[in-house]
């Protein structure tokens, strides 16, 4: 692997941002992946994290189109969440097939094409990535007062509902990672002002947010009792590296205590080779390494003095980059199961390549590790 000098990591983390910014759709929305045909749409989560990523790199108005397109999404299905919400109050079991999407299409449609639909960590992540990029830039929240009430409404009433993950698997389960996002969520816009109109959350919302957020953290709580560790869902040992998120940056636990550091390790020891599976046992694309989780790992440890080896995943992905600079989703060098490659290929055509997520989190690491 070559090795990627300082230069280069510059470089790389400077291309990344135009190349996010050049493809930021002028309504704000960030495609998944532009060459990528099932990706060409914008999902939440990848959308709040890249979101976070401009926020953080300097690019705060990149960061605020794409907040400006998700409380338009938001707005725009008011009606449709107050619905939800009061259904679920009349004790009715509304379907998972009514809930939002997780995805939406650039100019903000719904999208006609069948997706693992039912997933809330985007609904939290994105209040969350939005009140830190407004602490951050010292931006105000008043215009985003009407969505995330909506969305506060939408993850109080369906918040611990099982759900797909954020690998759009396992509808069956409560998955810790999306628990975590809805913490996140909720915690982030409880307690902070709108601006000059005073508090983002009227009392009554700020106070049933309050109590969801306790109750989400007691499951979690109850769950690393037993374990002994955050898990992938609820109810079985396993481990994600969608969990890194909890530590950092959600700090949904201590990220110094030592949940987090059992978490860590967890995850370093069963699930990093040169870069991070999602689980043992993926079979999509083969079941490679994700530069985004490889991010993930070198971001907790930048945070936790472990500057060294954060580095050594900066490195690991500036070299997965392709001749055009371009980072992929995974990298298929250590598959978990090889003879699972090509089925994905002759369904979607090679690795979504350039993937928005994971030039986003190679900024956010470059970031870190610069400091
Ligand atoms: C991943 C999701 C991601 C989506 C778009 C899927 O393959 O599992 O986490 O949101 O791609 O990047």
């Amino acid at each position: 692997m070559p090795l990627a000098g300082r230069s280069d990591l510059r470089r790389l983390a400077r291309s990344s941002l135009d190349l996010i910014e050049g493809h930021q759709h002028s309504s704000g929305a960030y495609p998944a992946s532009p060459d990528y045909p099932v990706y060409r749409y914008s999902w939440l989560r990848d959308g709040a994290f890249i979101a976070d990523a401009m926020s953080r790199a300097g690019r705060p108005d990149s960061a605020e189109r794409f907040f400006g397109w998700c409380a338009r999404v938001l707005d725009a299905r008011a009606d449709r969440i107050a619905d939800l919400v009061d259904r679920v109050g009349r004790g009715e079991d509304v379907p998972a097939e009514q809930m939002l999407p997780t995805r939406y299409t650039l100019d903000g449609g719904d999208g006609d094409e069948p997706w693992w639909d039912f997933q809330l960590d985007g609904y939290g992540t994105w209040l969350w990535a939005l009140v830190a990029h407004a602490t951050r830039h010292g931006r105000s929240l008043e215009p985003y007062r009407s969505a995330v009430a909506s969305t506060v409404d939408y993850l109080v009433a369906f918040g611990d509902r099982p759900c797909y993950d954020w690998w759009e698997e396992h509808a069956e389960h409560r998955h810790v990672a999306t628990l975590g996002a809805v913490v996140a969520g909720l915690r982030a816009v409880t307690d902070v002002p709108a601006g000059d109109g005073g508090p983002l959350l009227d009392p009554a919302r700020a106070s049933t947010a309050r109590l969801r957020t306790a109750g989400v953290e007691g499951l979690i709580h109850i769950e690393t009792t037993r374990a002994g560790h955050l898990t992938k869902w609820l109810g079985a040992p396993a481990v994600d590296g969608s969990l890194l998120a909890c530590l950092t940056p959600f700090e949904v636990v201590d990220p110094h205590g030592p949940v987090a550091e059992r978490t860590y390790q967890q995850v370093r020891d069963q699930l990093l080779r040169g870069g991070v599976y999602r689980y043992l046992g993926d079979t999509f694309y083969g079941g490679g390494e994700w530069l985004i989780l490889t991010a993930w790992l070198g971001w907790h440890e930048a945070r936790t003095g472990r500057v060294e080896l954060a580095a050594e995943r900066l490195r690991w992905i500036a070299a997965q980059a392709t001749p055009a600079g371009h980072l992929p989703e995974q990298v298929s060098g250590n598959p978990q199961d090889p003879s699972r490659i090509d089925e994905w290929v002759h369904r979607w055509g090679p690795v979504a390549t350039p993937l928005l997520w994971s030039h986003a989190m190679f900024v956010t690491l470059a970031l870190e590790v610069e400091q």
